[in-house]
């Protein structure tokens, strides 16, 4: 072919770009926005005391054999009533008691757009457990502002997310072990990161406010550096290190009692069998309100859409004590339950939210929304015959979990029609 002239090619270019511009700003309002789901409606059959616990089990460091994507093809499908029997729960109050409360579902043909069996491995997959990826929000500014703010810490080890003004998500396996509640869910406390200290207000002068002013958004500056290899993740870095002495005020938690725990029967030894890590996941209520910015509950079908496919979370990874810890990375696979993914984390890290950021629908606004809970690092059985593998998963929020999630938060399942 011979060159072509100039004056053919240059429209022709003008043209594509237009085309690929608009095709561009048709993806963000379609899949950059947070999707509107009916969700199935969760709700109380009967409650019946039960004896109270013997708080006897000890934290689990991770699960293994957990059923994978394809070995849960092989399982049967999973009835209505089976489902009913998972998401029937159990309620321990601060006083030890114990209730058991069964649930009816209705309304789950409606969610028709809720894959039921998706599977998908991202093009974007990440080096299997590289070096460290982590950041240390070391710094009280930023780890007492949204969205780092709503991370909590659980007294068993944990971490957790607040998804009301006082309630706090988090992975079941923080609570009771499949057999019994941990010991130290009879005296579970939460702690909240602290606001500045009154000694601290005002210190640092001139210099310290123009750098908050730059640095607004905290996470987006990581992301946007980590993804520009500007930051070395470990904070080992000459810029990380200079940055952390100019302004380093650890951050402090303040413990609040809970209330009472929810965890659901599908977490329990015998009842989901194989899928009893989708069921890893406990709503705690708290006595006292924090006055914290909580995160909102959202559903997402498939993260094949979201750049990158990436999610973020922070949690009190246990091998950095006394800090709150970020990380994003991109998920591996999926299946409707759960995110398979090799962001890296330590074990204190469990339970805490799992969240992305999309625009509200009709709106400019990003918001940021939870979408599934950090159980932790998993031997997976992969292929249904023992093969394992391992990773961290995620439980994700399906539209049944967030009917659930949210009547437990707000005691009415008539608010919790829409996701
Ligand atoms: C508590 O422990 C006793 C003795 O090990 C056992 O018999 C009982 O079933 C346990 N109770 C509960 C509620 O787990
Ligand atoms: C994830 O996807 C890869 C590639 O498709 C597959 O080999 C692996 O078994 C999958 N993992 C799980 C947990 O299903
Ligand atoms: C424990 O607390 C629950 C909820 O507040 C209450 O319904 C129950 O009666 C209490 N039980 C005892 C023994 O105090
Ligand atoms: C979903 O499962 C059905 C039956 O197990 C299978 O035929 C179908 O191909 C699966 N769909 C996807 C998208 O994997």
């Amino acid at each position: 072919m011979g060159p072509i002239p100039l004056c053919v090619l240059l429209p022709v270019t003008v043209l594509a770009v237009v085309v690929a511009a608009a095709a561009a700003e048709n993806a963000v309002d379609d899949d950059y926005t947070w999707p509107q789901w009916k969700v199935p409606l969760v709700r109380k059959r009967h409650t019946v005391p039960l004896s109270s616990p013997n708080f006897s089990a000890h934290p689990q460091p991770e699960l293994s054999g957990v059923c994978g994507i394809e070995c849960q093809r092989h399982l049967p499908s999973t009835s209505l009533d089976d489902l009913e029997q998972f998401l029937s729960y159990e309620t321990v109050y601060e006083n030890g008691t114990r209730t058991y409360t069964s649930v009816s579902v209705q309304g789950l043909n409606e969610v028709t757009e809720w894959p039921r069996n998706t599977s998908s491995s991202s093009r974007h997959k990440r080096e299997v457990y590289g070096p460290d990826t982590r950041f240390t929000i070391s710094d009280k500014q930023y780890s007492t502002k949204y969205p780092f703010s709503a991370s909590v810490k659980i007294s068993t080890g944990c971490s957790g997310v607040l998804v009301s003004p006082k309630h706090v998500l988090t992975a079941a396996h923080c609570i009771h072990d499949g057999k019994d509640y941990l010991d130290g869910v009879q005296k579970l406390r939460v702690g909240i990161l602290r606001e500045k200290s009154r000694r601290g207000k005002g210190r640092g002068g001139r210099g310290k406010g123009k750098r908050r002013k730059g640095d607004k958004d905290k996470e987006e500056v990581l992301e946007k550096e980590e993804n520009a290899g500007k930051v070395d993740r470990k904070g080992k870095g000459r810029k990380s290190r200079s940055r952390r002495n100019v302004e380093s005020e650890k951050p402090s938690l303040r413990w609040t009692r809970v209330k009472k725990t929810q965890v659901p029967k599908g977490w329990f030894k015998g009842v989901s069998d194989k899928m009893t890590a989708d069921y890893d996941y406990a709503v705690l209520e708290l006595k006292k309100a924090p006055k914290v910015r909580y995160m909102d509950l959202g559903v997402i079908s498939s993260l094949k859409k979201i750049p990158a496919g990436r999610i973020h979370f922070s949690g009190f990874d246990d091998d950095r004590t006394g800090n709150l810890v970020y990380r994003f990375c991109s998920v591996s696979n999926e299946s409707n339950d759960l995110l398979y993914q090799y962001c890296d984390a330590k074990p204190g890290s469990s339970g805490s939210g799992v969240y992305i950021r999309l625009k509200e629908p009709g709106q400019k606004k990003w918001k940021r929304k939870i979408i599934g809970v950090f159980s932790g690092h998993q031997w997976v059985d992969v292929n249904g015959e023992g093969t394992q593998q391992d990773y961290n998963v995620a439980v994700r929020i399906t539209p049944l979990k967030y009917a659930q999630i949210c009547y437990w938060v707000n005691g009415d399942s008539s608010e919790c029609q829409v996701a």
